[in-house]
């Protein structure tokens, strides 16, 4: 940064994050990338310089969310203008990359869109826009290229991060097709971090206080890096060589393909304790008709096969699970065959959507759409089903101890928060001073879908992980 841009006052950037975790990795990246040039986070539109739309497209109901922020953003930029300044507006994400010129046409006052691989060139692109407005015109630019070059080793390293739990991306885009997804398309062609890349930013963030790690990647078990010593690792490898940085307790990583899920990963859930026993492998539905016609390349058998080798492998293993209901042509009897499959495996929580036909998609063009109120009832008995399994887990937890992840304190006086391995959040009373340490703590309660416990033994002094 030069001594000019270190004495200027800072520049007020919002970012709007929707959809998946991903996104809200890059937004941090963006954020990253824009910082040199003097923008710092703020936590409203009102008053920015700069906003940043990071966008979701993965069903209707978000993609057009954007357009009915971006009609209330007109009146910010508006008042901004009326001030004398000026704020630059951006639509980056997957609906950038779907969408592209059109966002421009229907929303004029949208500066700048660009897609996900594009955002190692944000400083270059703001500079265009700001170049064409000093010479009293307007630039608007759309890049929605897949560029040859890889992100990764364009983008400022990632900054410690705030917080005991952070991100690593360390793949990316999705090679599979399945025929409801927009993720192949908005993404592009499935790609690996190499080890060494992934390894470096994991050191940066536990030398910064990070304690479990997040590994993400649209299809993230599908990892095939390239390691120091020259070959391909895929992810069991690299989830051994994450658990042997100091100060690395933990490590997840999602969102997984049940045809990815390979031996050498399920050895890692049986040989590397800080791989949490917790795990998110999308099924979306228990018909065998059904995912073929979903391209999902596996049969419902084949799933509670790889549920049955997770659970000897790591007996405390738990499970959630993607669900799509009303996909075209489904009949009740394939409906059924989902709430059996629900029945059968007993998972931990699951995410369940009404199916979205998105454009360009094959599954949008089947003529067998399945009708709302259909899909309504159909969603409403699935999630009924998978909020009673869910209630069922967290209400075994208690009694139970569990280590938890100390995160950040709590709303009350003298309370802390942190994770299960569950991902649930653990109340208990405590110093500030435990916030980052794993503590062992007996659950005594379960309140809403929050658990109440107290350390199980006094904590004892950290031992240094330096
Ligand atoms: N890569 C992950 C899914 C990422 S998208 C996987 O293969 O499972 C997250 C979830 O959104 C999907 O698991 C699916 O349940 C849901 N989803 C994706 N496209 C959808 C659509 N067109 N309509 C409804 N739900 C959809
Ligand atoms: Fe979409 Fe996941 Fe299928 Fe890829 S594997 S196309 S991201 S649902
Ligand atoms: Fe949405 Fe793109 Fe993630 S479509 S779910 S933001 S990969």
């Amino acid at each position: 940064m030069t001594r000019d841009g270190e004495r200027s006052p800072k520049k007020r950037l919002f970012i709007k994050t929707y959809g998946c975790q991903m996104n809200v990795y890059d937004s941090e990246r963006m954020a990253d990338a824009l910082a040199p040039l003097g923008f710092a986070p703020v936590d409203a539109a009102d008053g920015a310089d700069m906003v940043i739309l990071n966008t979701c497209h993965i069903r209707e109901k978000a993609a057009e969310k954007v357009y009915s922020d971006l009609g209330r953003l007109r009146a910010a930029k508006q008042a901004k203008q009326a001030e004398g300044g000026r704020m630059v507006v951006a639509v980056a994400g997957c609906v950038a990359q779907a969408e592209g010129e059109e966002i421009l046409r229907r929303a004029p006052m949208v500066d700048m869109v660009f897609g996900p691989q594009t955002y190692h060139r944000l400083p270059e692109m703001l500079a265009k826009v700001d170049r064409a407005e000093g010479a009293a015109g307007r630039a608007r630019l759309v890049d929605t290229d897949f560029p040859v070059e890889d992100k990764f080793d364009h983008l400022p390293e990632a900054r410690s991060a705030q917080g005991v739990a952070a991100f690593l991306t360390v793949q990316e885009g999705c090679d599979k097709f399945c025929t409801f997804c927009v993720v192949p398309y908005t993404r592009g062609a499935e790609a690996s971090r190499p080890v060494a890349s992934v390894l470096a930013e994991a050191r940066r963030l536990a030398a910064g206080g990070v304690r479990e790690l997040t590994l993400l990647g649209q299809n993230v078990n599908a990892y095939h890096g390239e390691g120091p010593d020259g070959r391909e690792w895929g992810l069991g490898r690299l989830a051994r060589a994450l658990a042997e940085i100091d100060g690395i307790a933990r490590i997840r990583y999602t969102t997984s393909h049940p045809r990815d899920l390979d031996d050498e990963l399920i050895a890692a859930h049986r040989d590397v304790p800080a791989l949490a026993p917790y795990l998110h492998l999308p099924v979306q539905s228990g018909s065998d008709r059904i995912l073929e016609a979903m391209n999902r390349k596996h049969t419902a058998a084949d799933y509670l096969r790889l549920v049955d080798r997770l659970r000897a492998a790591r007996p405390d293993i738990a499970l959630t699970s993607d669900f799509i209901v009303g996909f075209p042509g489904e009949t009740d009897a394939e409906f059924a065959a989902t709430l059996k499959l629900v029945d059968a495996v007993g998972f931990a929580g699951a995410f369940s959507f009404k199916y979205s036909p998105r454009p360009g998609t094959p599954a949008a063009l089947a003529e067998a759409q399945v009708p709302e109120d259909v899909m309504d009832a159909r969603l409403a008995g699935l999630q009924q089903l998978l909020a009673a399994q869910q209630e069922a887990f967290n209400r075994a937890s208690v009694g139970r101890v569990l280590p938890v992840l100390i995160e950040k304190p709590g709303r009350k006086p003298g309370q802390l928060v942190g994770r299960s391995p569950y991902l649930q959040p653990v109340h208990i009373d405590g110093p500030e001073s435990l916030i980052g340490r794993i503590l062992d703590c007996r659950i005594d309660d379960l309140r809403a879908h929050s658990l109440f416990g107290a350390p199980a033994a006094p904590p004892e002094p950290e031992r240094s992980v330096a």
